[in-house]
């Protein structure tokens, strides 16, 4: 018999370090790259190729490298799951990604507890480098110049105090007026949706829900070759109330349809989504 108990960070670190999810993730690394709406996304809002940038969520490196193709080079990139960690350093190195002043950065971390990693240290003056080096980091202590967390990573945390903590935690290592750039679904994005979720309130007061889910809103289901995935799904109101509790100032969103058509095979691999641009106050 399945277990009842919550999902929490660690169910989904596993489900991540899963060998489906792995191929799942590492073929889309490998094969698919950046949408097209994610680099139309990112060249508008990160125009300075050169400032340091987090990716948080980084999986086995589908935007990393993609952004790191486009010409960012100041990269740093992190994920709480070893093994798809470990297939984007792999795919670093199959792209020359790994050596020289380029070289991306990743970290082994938890977004919502990134004071535990040493991610902070890239700021850090360096007791052996040049002391014009070490004026350089200095001049950037104040954080990264903006943050990623892609393809829905955020709401892939179960419970909206941890999504909040790691809001905060993103806030923390940002300099003032970085951009962050994330994407969610949206519950009310389609009348069919809208009346599915109106059955699931139903469930939910009448606590016929799955007894894993945290909260309304939450998914958790197994797809053939994807593994399982758990999901959040807030609507555009909870987004807005979470920026605002967290420091962060709203500046935009769009359905990701009214940026790009996507081709086939990213239609394939992900559904709609909202992308949301907020700005660190
Ligand atoms: C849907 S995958 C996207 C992976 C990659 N960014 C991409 O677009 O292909 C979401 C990623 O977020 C990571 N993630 C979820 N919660 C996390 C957390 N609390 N800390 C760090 N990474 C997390 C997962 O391990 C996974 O790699």
């Amino acid at each position: 018999m399945p277990s009842k108990r919550k999902i929490s960070g660690a169910t989904v670190c596993a489900d991540f370090n899963d060998l489906t999810a792995v191929m799942h993730y590492a073929r889309a690394a490998h094969q698919l790259g950046l949408w097209e709406s994610e680099r139309i996304l990112i060249e508008r809002f990160f125009a300075d190729k050169n400032a340091p940038l987090l990716e948080a969520g980084c999986g086995a490196g589908r935007v990393t490298l993609g952004l790191w193709g486009l010409g960012y080079h100041q990269l740093t990139a992190f994920d709480f799951a070893a093994e798809l960690l470990d297939q984007a350093r792999a795919l670093a190195a199959e792209r020359g990604a790994d050596t020289g002043p380029h070289a991306i950065r990743f970290f082994h971390a938890d977004a919502t507890r990134l004071s535990q990693s040493n991610l902070l240290g890239y700021f850090a003056p360096k007791a052996d480098a040049p002391k014009s080096k070490n004026a350089e980091r200095a001049a950037s202590l104040s954080g990264f110049a903006g943050a990623l967390f892609m393809f829905n990573g955020l709401m892939q945390i179960p419970g909206r105090e941890n999504r909040r903590a790691a809001l905060r935690e993103l806030h923390r290592v940002c300099a003032p007026g970085a951009p962050f750039l994330f994407t969610t679904h949206d519950r009310d994005s389609s009348s069919t949706e809208r009346a599915l979720w109106r059955l699931e309130r139903v469930r939910w007061e009448t606590g016929k829900q799955d007894p894993r889910l945290v909260e309304f809103g939450d998914r958790y289901f197994e797809e053939e070759g994807t593994g399982r995935t758990f999901m959040h799904l807030p609507n555009r109101a909870e987004i807005l109330e979470d920026l605002a509790a967290t420091g962060w100032t709203h500046e935009f969103d769009t359905m990701r349809s009214k940026l790009s058509r996507e081709s086939k095979p990213v239609r394939d691999f992900s559904d709609e989504c909202r992308f949301w641009l907020a700005r660190r106050a």
